[in-house]
């Protein structure tokens, strides 16, 4: 029996692929970066042969880097970017389009269009079904972008020659890809992301795909959160493909938040708090979403609300990559520390629109507040505290909407390690916030679900004994000075609003 247990964390920008022992401790892990590809303003593709390729790479050096040959590993588990849409040929494998991104914002009028359709319930219509708002986010509308553009893809899925996924499902279909084809699957989480799952009956919705005119003959068979789906081939040879989960229910997982009223967020490209709220989806009248959070085999599904943020790290991405104003994402900090406070700058990053709890596609990215004192210290230090005011709202829409009194925020993804925001964090929201010893919750969370398939763990209370504080920040600004800076980060978001018709 292998020792260890994969996890494949393929993300908006990099793939990873990290090795875990018992204790959920780090023994290997590889990285790379791929390309984004802006055709348009709105407009984020991925080249998911670019994707396969950087996995496979990934692969092959962790497990050189640590010594380690596939018979070492007991199970695969996949997390992955959400609602990322693919369509790819069946006889051959190759992709039909490139594939759209989640921040991707081309059927913005699609998704109004349905909202404003007479007496069919505005952007909720949907809600009870799905848990979630007509948005350009989520996959659905996005395939139906690509049916009715790419030429011949319609009739060829409606002959069965054209499959649709999302990366999970990809990354599944190359990896156990023998010379018979691979399998073509979805866990349930992946799958809540869709906008054509029915959440309550975790099946595809007949009537969405009706709406949405999509090919039911497309969609990948549903499948548990942690289960074995096939055997993989090539880097992985011989391995059980055990796990799947979207990353950020993967970084729940990973937590360890499997008691009803436990919440995460995770600080990556956006940021993505949930909340586990036990085997029952509960509706959000807040502006959340009702999403999968797992499911174990044959278990019951557990839900979560999520509070889904477009940008936060991608901010600072930006300020490096567009702005030229910090050499690497980690220089940040320093500068943000320059100066003592955000000298009355805010930025609004609404790159995408707005997500939760606004789900307002018509905002635009706004900097306000400017004066002749302002510098690029102020302006760094206003883009990391645009990532806690944020975060602010939507735990505030949870508390809301759930009525659980959020206690502690288990803090993970890349922007943890910045203890400036980890700080203002606590003291915006007025509660601690907490850092786990392993930050990669997301790998840790993909490597639990196929290890518990494979029986490498045995139950989630194994899992819970993993878990350990690395750090914890309590609040400690004053009150009033709080309120001061949320009432301003609120005539900021007011400003964003509108921008585009
Ligand atoms: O819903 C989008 C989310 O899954 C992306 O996560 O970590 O790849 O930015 P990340």
């Amino acid at each position: 029996m292998g020792r260890y247990v994969g996890a494949i964390d393929q993300g908006t920008t990099s793939s990873r692929f990290i090795v875990f022992d018992r204790r959920g401790d780090i023994v290997a892990q590889a990285q790379k970066e791929h390309a984004q590809i802006y055709p348009r303003p709105g407009w984020v593709e991925h080249d998911a042969v670019e994707i396969w390729r950087n996995i496979q790479a990934v692969i092959g050096d962790g497990l050189a880097l640590a010594g380690l040959v596939p018979a070492d590993i007991v199970g695969v588990g996949i997390a992955n970017q959400r609602e990322t849409t693919l369509v790819w040929d069946r006889r051959t494998g190759a992709p039909l389009h490139n594939a759209l991104v989640w921040q991707d914002t081309r059927v913005d009028a699609m998704a109004n269009r349905l909202a404003s359709e007479a007496g069919a319930g505005g952007r909720d219509r949907l809600r009870a079904r799905t848990g979630l708002p007509l948005a350009s986010y989520f996959s659905g509308l996005k395939l139906k972008w690509l049916l009715e553009h790419v030429p011949g893809l319609r009739a060829k899925a409606e002959a069965g020659e054209a499959l649709f996924g999302t990366v999970d499902s990809w990354i599944v279909w190359n990896l156990t890809g023998g010379p018979e084809g691979g399998r073509h699957v979805t866990d349930v989480t992946n799958a809540s992301r869709t906008q054509l799952l029915d959440i309550n009956r975790l099946a595809w919705d007949e009537d969405i795909l009706d709406l949405f005119a999509i090919p039911a003959v497309m969609l990948p068979r549903l499948v548990s959160s942690s289960e074995i789906y096939g055997e993989a081939h090539d880097v992985l040879a011989g391995v059980p493909v055990a796990g799947i989960l979207g990353d950020q229910q993967a970084a729940l997982v990973g937590q360890a938040c499997f008691t009803p009223g436990e919440a995460k967020n995770t600080y990556g490209t956006g940021s993505f708090t949930l909340i586990n709220t036990g085997e029952t989806p509960f509706q959000s009248t807040c502006g959340l979403i009702t999403t999968v959070a797992y499911q174990f085999g044959a278990a019951k599904a557990v839900y979560a609300l999520e509070g889904s943020i477009a940008v936060t790290g991608a901010l600072v991405q930006w300020l490096r990559d567009n702005l030229g104003l910090i050499p690497s994402s980690g220089e940040i900090e320093p500068l943000a520390r320059s100066v003592e406070n955000n000298g009355d700058v805010y930025i609004v990053p609404a790159f995408s629109g707005l997500y939760a709890p606004h789900w307002r596609p018509d905002a635009r990215g706004v900097i306000c507040g400017l004066t002749r004192f302002a510098n690029k210290g102020h302006i760094a230090r206003a883009a990391l505290e645009a990532s806690a005011y944020q975060t602010y709202d939507v735990l505030k829409a949870m508390v809301a909407d759930s009525g659980i009194a959020i206690t502690e925020l288990r803090a993970d993804g890349g922007m943890a390690a910045n203890e400036l925001l980890m700080q203002f964090q606590s003291d915006v929201l007025g509660v601690p916030v907490v850092r786990p010893k392993v930050v990669e919750t997301t790998a840790l969370g993909a490597a639990y679900a196929a290890g518990l398939a494979t029986g490498y763990w045995t139950s989630a209370e194994d899992l819970k004994r993993n878990w350990g504080v690395d750090r914890r920040w309590e609040p400690t600004m004053p009150v009033h000075e709080r309120e001061k800076l949320l009432g301003a980060w609120r005539k900021a978001l007011e400003r964003s609003l509108g921008w585009v018709e």
